[in-house]
């Protein structure tokens, strides 16, 4: 599929969303807020299956009895719930306080914010005037955009466009360009973009009616993950856990991006669904591999296509001052351009930056060697609890600080990658045997907000009373809907749309032998089952 295909696949995507009461734009009735997100009644129940599928799996469903495959020992598994709002020590420890900023770049002609690391554009020159073009778009879309910002800068008409000599590639603005011959996305002349400046991404709030200097500034986290590094002690002298187990939390962070975009994929308030496994440093490496398989199958098992996904390790260069190890898992979303991938997960081998932090302080390499940053009297600039975050392994007779492996996952980027796969089109016969358009989410069982419809063919002949009889006995067991308006074809349509993957007819047919059309959304096949058998059949089928 090309990438102005995908485009319009999106623009579809978007569109049923919000048709179909997914997702809608937060405060819409006010013109909306940008990069804020509200998920309807089919968006909730997707995305709460999609938790409760990690929940299970990762943590309720965990059998520490036993060694999983590729794992190389048994393990237990934990879960957490941490507040939003924390000391804002930890943040000051864990480097957010500091470090945790993205480059952005103003344009004092239309007084755009941008994101440096995302402006790139190309040197071009007409008549001897040369201008630095500069998109903040990518792929496709970035060198149309350039061509017609070229010829804006260069104050051209249409016909003379082909004149305009283009004399590199596409190289970053970072790439030593000087701002003064650069034309901003959307600027009318070159020059007015500003020097780039640090932009912290955490999101700022005071605690109490007293508060008022920064000491007392307090922070929206911008990851669920530090709720669990300072309650290691507690979970450990609590829940009798021992060296390896992983803890697990799915909670709501917070991160003023500079350009919030591509519908939910970035967003300023955003679930993420994160584990902190602690191991001995020894097999810390196996664990990392562990993990990484493991949650890639994840994805894989729930129904993601292969060919859209990509496991990327990180080179070198581009691992954290901390990591010893990061891979990402991606999708290619339709909104990218073609070849690019956008991440669902990182699975990252923290090593024990993050309890030694919250011991000593913050921390930076030196040497290759993670020591407490100081200040110039000495004195760590951002001092740690002191705690004693340490494990003592009772079996092996030793102590030390474990490492950590952490496979952290965007809940609102799965859900995206999730719809974003399930689209489908194809052509069925309507009621009057006319070919007709069908749209429909082919979402995993275990994903679809409503499991089965059940649908009386006609309005009449006892035929709602036998079907609402057959919803009732369904209802306890899975999420399900009784629906008797409209023609049967329409009201297959709205399942089909909503990811239904089973639909329920009872029809005249019903009413002599007590049977009913079991419809498989995907397939649309259809099968006559005995009505007493469906409950056990369907719940079969979920398992
Ligand atoms: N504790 C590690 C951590 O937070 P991250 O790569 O910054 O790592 C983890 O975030 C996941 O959270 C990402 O893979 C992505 O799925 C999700 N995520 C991060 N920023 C996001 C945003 N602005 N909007 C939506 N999801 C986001």
């Amino acid at each position: 599929m090309n990438h102005q295909n995908d485009q319009q696949r999106m623009d579809k995507i978007v569109s049923l969303a919000k048709r179909r009461g997914f997702i809608f734009q937060s405060s819409e009735i006010y013109g909306g807020l940008n990069g804020f997100w509200d998920y309807g009644p089919l968006g909730v129940a997707l995305k709460r299956n999609l938790k409760d599928a990690w929940w299970k799996d990762m943590l309720e469903g965990h059998d520490e009895l036993s060694v999983p495959s590729g794992a190389p020992s048994a393990f237990e598994m934990v879960g957490l719930d941490c507040t939003i709002i924390m000391h804002p020590q930890v943040w000051k420890c864990s480097g957010h306080f500091d470090l945790f900023h993205d480059w952005m770049i103003d344009c004092r002609e239309t007084k755009k914010r941008y994101r440096y690391d995302h402006l790139q554009g190309r040197w071009a020159s007409f008549r001897g005037k040369k201008l630095f073009v500069v998109t903040d778009q990518s792929g496709d879309e970035a060198l149309a955009h350039l061509q017609t910002r070229a010829q804006k800068g260069f104050g051209l008409r249409a016909k003379q466009a082909g004149d305009i000599v283009w004399e590199n590639d596409m190289i970053s603005l970072a790439n030593n360009v000087s701002l003064d011959d650069a034309l901003g996305p959307d600027a009318s002349e070159p020059g007015t973009l500003t020097q780039p400046r640090e932009f912290n991404l955490m999101f700022e709030t005071k605690i109490g009616a007293l508060a008022s200097d920064d000491d007392d500034r307090a922070f929206l986290r911008p990851e669920t993950a530090q709720g669990i590094f300072v309650n290691f002690k507690n979970v450990l002298d609590t829940s009798r856990v021992k060296v390896p187990f992983g803890i697990g939390q799915i909670g709501k962070s917070f991160r003023n991006e500079i350009t919030p975009r591509n519908f939910t994929f970035r967003s300023r308030e955003f679930e993420q669904m994160e584990i902190e496994f602690f191991c001995c440093p020894s097999d810390s490496g196996d664990w990392y591999r562990y993990w990484r398989d493991r949650r890639w199958q994840w994805y894989l098992d729930l129904g993601l296509t292969e060919g859209r996904l990509q496991l990327r390790e990180h080179g070198t260069d581009e691992l954290s001052h901390y990591s010893v190890g990061t891979a990402d898992i991606e999708y290619a979303f339709p909104f990218l351009a073609e070849g690019e991938f956008g991440e669902l997960e990182g699975i990252a081998h923290r090593g024990d930056f993050d309890l030694r932090s919250h011991m000593e302080g913050k921390l930076i390499r030196q040497d290759g060697q993670l020591v407490v940053e100081t200040d110039s009297t000495g004195k760590p600039t951002h001092r740690g609890s002191g705690k004693d975050l340490s494990y003592f392994d009772d079996v092996k007779r030793e102590r030390f600080v474990p490492h950590v492996i952490e496979p952290s996952a965007g809940a609102d980027r799965a859900v995206l990658a999730f719809l974003c796969d399930a689209y489908h089109e194809d052509s069925v016969p309507d009621d009057g045997g006319n070919a007709r358009k069908r749209t429909f989410l082919k979402l995993h069982p275990r994903l679809a907000p409503i499991k089965a419809a059940v649908l009386p063919l006609v309005k009449k002949d006892g035929m709602p009373e036998v079907a609402i009889e057959l919803y009732k006995e369904l209802k306890p067991h899975m999420t399900c809907m009784y629906d008797e308006k409209s023609s049967v074809g329409r009201r297959y349509a709205r399942q089909d749309e909503a990811g239904t993957p089973w639909c329920l007819t009872v029809d005249g047919q019903t009413l002599k032998d007590k049977t009913v059309t079991l419809r498989d959304r995907d397939s649309l096949s259809q099968e006559r089952v005995p009505i007493d058998d469906v409950v056990s059949l369907l719940k079969e089928r979920l398992s």
